[in-house]
């Protein structure tokens, strides 16, 4: 039988002979174990709900910015918070990954089982991700639960973010040092109806991040 977990369908053959997958069909041998404490329960000791609140955009666009800045407040209010934030994520525990589309999907695909075990564990998840797959964020609302994800689309122009260029990758992109860079040589696909949109070139971050805020305490918290 196939597990209807993995989310490579047109690869899946090349993709479990390249990762050596064939093991992932031991999970037809193994039991859910259930625990007394539940979800529910870790959130009455929070004293609030717990939720994904995902930022999506192109490197550069403000993610990690507004990310940090919604943890803060949601910090100063009495919640448990952590923040999941690809530049992070992909020095540890997906430091095995690559940018290719399926690597790309695999980064995504493990960072939605994560926030979800965190979501279980009653913490209010950030995640900044480019993300940049429409299906690849799709399966996260799959993973997580349509009703406990909050996805922010920072839209911020391919021209503005390699005007900023903070970390220098779209420069070494146009000179041909990195490939398959999210905007200049692999694609980025726009959500079409995100929950919230932010376009950081017509206001400032303190103006985004009271949207948010203003967001979050009509629809979430
Ligand atoms: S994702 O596409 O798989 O969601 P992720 O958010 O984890 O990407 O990581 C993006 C970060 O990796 C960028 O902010 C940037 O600092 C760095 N990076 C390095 N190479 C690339 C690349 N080719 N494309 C995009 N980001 C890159």
């Amino acid at each position: 039988m196939v597990p209807h977990q993995l989310w490579f369908e047109p690869e899946k053959k090349e993709y479990l002979k390249r990762t050596n997958y064939s093991n992932y069909f031991d999970m037809e041998n193994t039991f859910q174990q259930d625990y007394k404490l539940s979800k529910k329960e870790r959130q009455r000791l929070h004293k609030h709900p717990s939720f994904l609140i995902w930022f999506t955009g192109l490197s550069g666009s403000g993610k990690s910015t507004l990310a940090n800045l919604v943890e803060l407040e949601l910090h100063k209010l009495g919640h448990s918070t952590y923040t999941l934030d690809g530049d992070n994520i992909r020095r540890g525990i997906n430091k095995n990954l690559t940018f290719s589309a399926e690597d790309r999907t695999e980064n995504i695909r493990r960072i939605s089982e994560i926030a979800h075990l965190m979501i279980d564990a009653g913490v209010i998840t950030l995640g900044a991700f480019i993300s940049p797959y429409m299906k690849d964020r799709e399966n996260i609302k799959k993973t997580v639960g349509a009703s406990n994800f909050i996805e922010i689309y920072v839209n911020t122009s391919l021209e503005e973010c390699e005007r900023r260029d903070v970390k220098g990758l779209y420069k070494k992109a146009r000179a041909g040092e990195i490939h398959n860079m999210t905007g200049i040589s692999a694609p980025y696909e726009a959500p079409t109806q995100p929950d919230l949109e932010i376009a950081t070139e017509n206001e400032t971050t303190e103006m985004s991040l009271k949207k948010i805020m203003r967001f979050l305490t009509q629809k979430a918290l």
